[in-house]
């Protein structure tokens, strides 16, 4: 883990209202692992106070890039710096997906701001693996394959793809694969996480979910992201044993 100052390379809106953000950190990009996070301070003087989560979306060379949509004061800062700023960056914190191991096939679904880990998943993952991505959102509008292939696309109101949420249209799938050679990896809001988990427990399919919790610190010392774990009726933290954790781990 390292704290940087980071000198932004680009800012892009890669379709509507959602901006990646890349820049340069050669010590963040040389840990990084797919599924970690960096806590940004996303301005210069004490406001916002609190550094703001986000995935590594993507690493390439020396730089990193983030990929988010503008929900409140932070992002809407982040959306607006420029080649040259100055960010203040802490990373790469938290544990990644496991995603090296001898199954065949790994399911990446995605649900909205949920595909921002996934650009950098898809292209580590490997060859070897047959990689399909199912990605989800209420409208067309919502849905970003942005980094990804071999994509299956659903949405709530039925505007693209599949008629449905991602975990119906992941059912409507699953039969064309074997289950004992399958892995999903799933990032997006709380309830399609909870759906997505229930499911893979209930096939019994291998199933890594990144989780998300209101963060300060980002590196295990405020203790204010706790979630339930299922294991000792204890609790884990998102920051620091996460965020992404085994299905059957955690109580989300
Ligand atoms: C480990 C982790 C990784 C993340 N990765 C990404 C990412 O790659 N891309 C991305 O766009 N977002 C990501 N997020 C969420 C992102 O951190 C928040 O959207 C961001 O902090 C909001 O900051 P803001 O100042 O714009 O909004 P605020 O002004 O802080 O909040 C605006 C609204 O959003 C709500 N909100 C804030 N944070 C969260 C949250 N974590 N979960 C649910 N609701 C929230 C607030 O309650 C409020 O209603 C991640 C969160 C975590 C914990
Ligand atoms: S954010 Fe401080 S312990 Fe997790």
């Amino acid at each position: 883990m390292q704290q940087i100052k980071a000198k932004t390379e680009s800012v892009q809106e890669i379709q509507k209202g959602i901006f990646t953000l890349k820049v340069l950190a050669p010590s963040i990009a040389a840990e990084a692992r797919p599924g970690q996070f960096c806590n940004i301070k996303v301005n210069e003087d004490n406001f916002p106070l609190l550094r703001r989560p986000f995935s590594i979306s993507e690493v390439d060379g020396d730089y990193i890039s983030f990929m988010f949509n503008i929900v409140g004061v932070g992002t809407e800062i982040l959306s607006r710096k420029s080649k040259g700023d100055i960010i203040d960056i802490i990373g790469p914190l938290g544990n990644g997906f496991d995603f090296v191991g001898d199954y065949k096939n790994a399911i990446i679904i995605a649900g909205g701001i949920g595909s921002a880990p996934f650009p950098y998943l898809f292209r580590e993952i490997g060859v070897d693996k047959n990689v399909s991505c199912c990605v989800g959102g209420r409208s067309k509008v919502d849905i970003i394959t942005y980094g990804m292939r071999n994509i299956f696309i659903s949405t709530d109101d039925g505007s693209e793809g599949f008629h449905g949420n991602v975990v119906q249209l992941l059912d409507s799938k699953i039969d064309d694969f074997d289950k004992d050679e399958t892995k999903i990896f799933a990032c997006g809001p709380t309830p399609m996480l909870r759906a997505v988990s229930e499911f893979s427990i209930n096939r019994g399919i291998s199933c890594e979910i990144s989780t998300e919790s209101v963060m300060a610190c980002g590196f295990g010392i405020c203790q204010g992201c706790v979630i339930e774990s299922t294991k000792n009726d204890g609790f884990v933290l998102v920051c620091k044993d996460g965020p992404v954790f085994n299905a059957e781990d955690v109580r989300i």
